[in-house]
């Protein structure tokens, strides 16, 4: 169903960060296989961390929701994970679906696993080739798509491994299995990604070793066989769905927006960090903390963009964070160049793509590269007026309905069904700033 974001002239207002998306799937699946009840507050209810959490369910942890945003975890322990009776589907997941992929090859268990059809498209391959090298076993045919079977084993074996693709999905993935396995497992990561995975076993109690190896990349490596402890948390503020509000605060014309309790995190703050280089003077401050990650509120106004050669050294903190980019440099001045991003290739869509066509779509003129896009910046609104296709693709989704409240016409999206998986509050917090954005 079509749904349309119109011009409006102002967007203000003061919103509360969702719970983080990385940190709830982490929460839930940590929880669930420690000793004793974790509780969580401001567990993100996105359809991806729900298919999470019942995916522990299905496997023997006790997963329940005892208020908004606040669930508690009986994990299994030293009992370990069990075989599901049914299918795991992870719907629109990556996260969940890698991540649990990693968890699962360390136990004596057999699971069927499916997604939709985004998931169904996207790479596994780079998970079950290192599961496969520590004994994991599975149905994938060779072009490691979903559906397939999966069968762990306790007798796992510990693994040095090198991901080719800097992903923190992977990362953890090993990470995960080597928790359960026999022996070391080490993962060298050339370009640092994401480190929840890290911080948060740490915080269920793992021991986790970290070294630079020669040449820079860092090492971490786990023991296997170490039990996990249940922990009282709360999630900190998603500040991947957070850039949302700031873009949309950035772009409009009397923008006055404040997003509260927004995790600040070295390996997360790339849009950050590309935004101010534009020009967005964001304006931060201290918050306190949440699960051991730092906390800011965030502000953002109007400010006119300049375009920039997106740095390389941001693209790892800012990965999921180039569709809301993009719209930000279709309203600066001058060229914006994004290069090294070919992950982006395999994200819930060919982002690449899928951004190139929301903006032309919108009259903006942009180039598609091999690793990367080229924005000429229409130096103040965009002209709008598009049908956006977005691809079973949530952050396109929201990124074009951002674009509409600033566009000199309005801006249409095909589908909004699924910013539920990451998102479910974007429409009514938009709507709280004074977003017109409705069917039709
Ligand atoms: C995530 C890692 C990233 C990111 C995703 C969440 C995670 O994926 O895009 O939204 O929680 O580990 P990759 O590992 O594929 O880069």
């Amino acid at each position: 169903m079509v749904w349309t974001s119109r011009p409006v002239r102002r967007l203000a207002g003061s919103i509360r960060a969702p719970g983080d998306k990385s940190c709830s799937h982490r929460a839930l699946i940590f929880g669930g296989l420690a000793s004793g009840v974790s509780r969580f507050t401001g567990l993100l209810e996105g359809d991806d961390v729900i298919r999470t959490g019942l995916a522990m369910a299905a496997m023997g942890s006790e997963v329940a929701c005892t208020g908004p945003g606040a669930w508690e975890v009986r994990g299994v322990g030293t009992k370990g994970l069990a075989s599901p009776k049914d299918g795991l589907d992870f719907g629109n997941s990556g996260t969940g679906s890698r991540l649990m992929m990693g968890v699962m090859a360390g136990f004596d268990l057999t699971a069927e696993l499916s997604g939709d059809a985004s998931l169904s498209s996207r790479p596994m391959n780079r998970v079950l080739n290192p599961l496969r090298q520590m004994g994991m076993k599975d149905t994938a045919g060779p072009d490691g798509r979903l559906p397939f079977s999966l069968t762990g084993s306790s007798a796992l074996k510990g693994i040095r491994y090198a991901p080719p693709q800097a992903s923190a999905q992977v990362k953890s993935a090993v990470l995960l299995a080597g928790l359960n396995a026999v022996g070391t497992t080490t993962v060298v990561e050339a370009k640092a990604t994401r480190d929840h995975t890290e911080r948060m076993l740490q915080g269920f109690g793992a021991k986790l070793g970290f070294k630079v190896a020669p040449g820079g990349a860092a090492e971490i490596s786990i023991e296997g066989k170490q039990p996990l402890f249940a922990v009282d948390a709360a999630i900190p503020g998603d500040p991947s769905s957070a850039a949302f509000l700031i873009a949309a605060g950035i772009l409009s014309a009397q923008g006055d927006v404040m997003v509260e309790g927004v995790m600040s995190n070295p390996t997360r703050s790339g849009f950050y960090d590309a935004a101010n280089l534009m020009g967005a003077h964001l304006g931060a401050e201290e918050r306190g903390e949440a699960a051991g990650e730092r906390l800011i509120d965030l502000h953002a106004g109007y400010a006119g963009l300049k375009g920039i050669a997106v740095p390389e050294r941001l693209v790892a903190s800012m990965i999921d964070e180039f569709p809301i980019l993009a719209v930000l440099a279709a309203f600066a001045t001058g060229e914006t160049r994004v290069t090294g991003a070919d992950e982006l290739r395999v994200k819930e869509s060919d982002r690449i793509k899928a951004i190139v066509a929301m903006l032309r779509v919108n009259g903006v003129d942009v180039e598609e590269t091999v690793d990367g896009f080229t924005v000429q910046g229409c130096g103040g609104p965009v002209p709008g007026g598009g049908l956006v296709e977005t691809r079973h693709d949530h952050r396109i989704a929201m990124s074009a309905l951002v674009m509409g409240t600033a566009a000199k016409k309005p801006v249409s999206v095909d589908d909004v069904s699924m910013i539920d998986t990451s998102y479910p509050d974007f429409l009514g917090h938009m709507a709280m700033l004074g977003a017109e954005i409705g069917q039709g």
